[in-house]
């Protein structure tokens, strides 16, 4: 990636003439069947985009309530778009057909118009759990039938198509507009790639540059994405195993209370009650194993391509001696 990032030809992508950039946002495209790209500088940044050129100040969003859009933007979706979320409770931050159905405001002055679902694939707040494509699909002809735009934050796409087998045009069908992060278990050092109609990317790349995302040679990055989507999507199942591994480490120790189902690169555990999570998370932190404390209770590990097999056996072998 290193290599592929220090010979990458460069121009200004602000004018579109960074060749890089411009074969990466192709390749994207290409690789979900859409009409076009926009290759961003984080996930949160396409997110919002994509938000911002489907709806109008007052309307409302549907998304679970664990959705990266809603708690962990800082309240983007309100300061950047004037728009209210309906928060629906998540089976591990999936929401079904039924529960968005219900979601829809009537076309009544009182309330806020519904305009927009956005869905999280993997989800994050989930333990990195996968939608069923069926349930997306039901979603897609609810949205049809109440002319609803639909977004999907991607950000870890790539891994739930790994484990359910699935291709990413099977979701280029499906969704509006698509974020997928190249940063996280695809190994990039930043970027992200908003996809959508060619209509839809004139108005985003427009938003891009209000919101201060239009780069100039960025293309030094782009070839890292570029490099990363050609080598590191199929390798993404080992970061699943070493996720199970762990989680099956974790779930013998007596101060785990319980852990979300493992089906692709995160672990997210439960303390029990005088386990207070941060204490954990330090105590690993000083024998070497990086983690997060995302609540007073809960820990989440991630896998990725720069821990290795041998470092997962370490890790496991330290929560083992806890
Ligand atoms: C599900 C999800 N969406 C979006 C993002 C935002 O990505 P970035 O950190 O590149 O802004 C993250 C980051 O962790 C995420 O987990």
């Amino acid at each position: 990636m290193m290599h592929a990032m220090m010979h990458a030809s460069v121009g200004d992508d602000v004018f579109g003439e960074d060749p890089s950039i411009n074969q990466l946002e192709e390749m994207a495209a290409r690789l979900f069947n859409m009409e076009a790209a926009l290759f961003c500088p984080t996930g949160t940044m396409s997110n919002q985009i994509a938000i911002r050129c489907h709806t109008h100040p007052g309307d409302e969003v549907i998304c679970s309530n664990n959705a990266h859009v809603y708690i962990y933007e800082g309240g983007g979706i309100a300061a950047n778009s004037g728009s209210q979320v309906r928060a629906i409770p998540g089976n591990y931050g999936r929401i079904t057909g039924q529960q968005v159905l219900a979601a829809i405001n009537p076309d009544d002055v009182h309330k806020a118009r519904t305009r927009l679902v956005c869905l999280e694939n993997t989800a994050n707040r989930g333990g990195g759990s996968c939608y069923d494509l069926e349930e997306i699909r039901k979603i897609r002809q609810i949205c049809n039938e109440n002319s609803l735009q639909m977004h999907l934050d991607g950000a870890r796409l790539f891994n739930a198509l790994v484990a359910k087998k699935e291709t990413a045009s099977q979701y280029g069908e499906i969704f509006d507009s698509i974020s997928v992060c190249l940063s996280k278990g695809l190994g990039c050092p930043i970027g992200s790639v908003l996809l959508g109609s060619k209509r839809f990317m004139t108005k985003a790349r427009r938003v891009r540059k209000v919101f201060g995302g239009s780069m100039r040679q960025a293309g030094f990055m782009a070839a890292a994405g570029i490099y990363a989507l050609q080598n590191n999507i199929e390798r993404l199942s080992q970061d699943h195993l070493h996720a199970k591994l762990i989680s099956e480490a974790l779930m013998k120790k007596d101060f785990v209370k319980d852990i979300m189902p493992v089906e692709t690169n995160i672990v997210i555990a439960t303390m029990k009650e005088k386990y207070p999570a941060k204490q954990i998370a330090e105590i690993l932190y000083q024998k070497g194993v990086h983690v997060i404390a995302i609540a007073p209770h809960e820990l989440r590990f991630v896998t990725h391509l720069d821990i290795s097999e041998s470092m997962v056996e370490k890790a496991i072998q330290i929560i083992e001696a806890l």
